[in-house]
């Protein structure tokens, strides 16, 4: 086969459909994983996708997810770790279960799907693209297993870069900014949207297009001298400081 081929994990909507869709623009096929199968029947006419109603959190499924792309593909170029799960609470409500469920799934479920494609990646030197979050870089209140998951992933990337980089394999990671999706609007009140306009440079949200042109960036041979770096497309609101409200005019 000599169309490339990428697979995006918790693609059935939000940020990973919005990047399945680009690499379909840009004449890949795509496998969309996903675990809701409602969202993820939407999809059965979209051309040159394969539609994967699995569990990336699970070890089988993983296995499964190369083995149906391989098959039908025979080839992977490119694989985004994007599937992830929000629940946010104060520490004194994260009980262990919470805390495991945001794991499974954010971290264990992108090691998995990482060291799942070691072998594919290799023979195509293709990449690998993290999606953590500013709750990743920056910690704050009810994120407990959240941020600490996503900069856990942050670490990931970096440790597989370091290691997968001599098999011509880059890894890197994408921390967005706020993005109003499905995943968002569940814990986003009017008070954190109206507060996250304030604190980020460029007053607003992000879109989920420009949440994925980055990763197809990362994903594409423009950025093949680029391994094991953490970007935030978050309107700016990591690299700022002292960005209180009350010390603007
Ligand atoms: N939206 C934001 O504001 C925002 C900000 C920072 C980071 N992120 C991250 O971006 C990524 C995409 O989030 P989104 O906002 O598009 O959310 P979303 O809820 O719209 O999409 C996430 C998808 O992942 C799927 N999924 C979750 N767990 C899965 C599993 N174990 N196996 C298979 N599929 C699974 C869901 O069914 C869903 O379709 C997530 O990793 C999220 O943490 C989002």
């Amino acid at each position: 086969m000599t169309q490339k081929c990428a697979i995006v994990t918790g693609a059935a909507r939000g940020i990973g459909l919005a990047t399945a869709k680009l690499f379909l623009e840009e004449g890949l096929r795509v496998a969309i994983v996903d675990w809701d199968t409602d969202e993820l029947n939407l999809h059965k006419d979209l051309p040159d996708t394969l539609l994967l109603d699995l569990d990336i959190s699970k070890p089988d499924d993983v296995t499964a997810i190369f083995e149906r792309t391989l098959a039908w593909s025979g080839r992977v170029d490119a694989l985004v770790n994007n599937a992830g799960i929000a629940e946010f609470g104060p520490v004194n409500n994260t009980d262990f279960a919470m805390w495991r469920r945001v794991m499974q799934t954010n971290l264990d479920g992108t090691f998995l799907c990482t060291q799942a494609a070691i072998p594919s990646l290799t023979e195509t030197k293709g990449s690998v693209v993290n999606i953590a979050s500013i709750s990743g870089l920056r910690a704050s209140t009810l994120r407990v297993a959240y941020g600490t998951s996503k900069a856990a992933v942050i670490q990931l990337t970096k440790q597989h870069a370091a290691e997968l980089g001599e098999h011509g394999i880059r890894v890197n990671c994408v921390c967005p900014g706020p993005v109003r999706t499905k995943l968002a609007m569940a814990v986003h009140t009017q008070e954190i949207i109206d507060a996250y306009h304030d604190a980020i440079p460029l007053n607003r949200y992000g879109s989920e297009r420009e949440i994925a042109e980055v990763i197809a960036f990362l994903c594409s041979d423009k950025a093949s001298y680029v391994t094991g770096q953490i970007i935030a497309a978050d309107g700016g609101f990591e690299s700022t400081g002292v960005g209180l409200p009350a010390l603007r005019r």
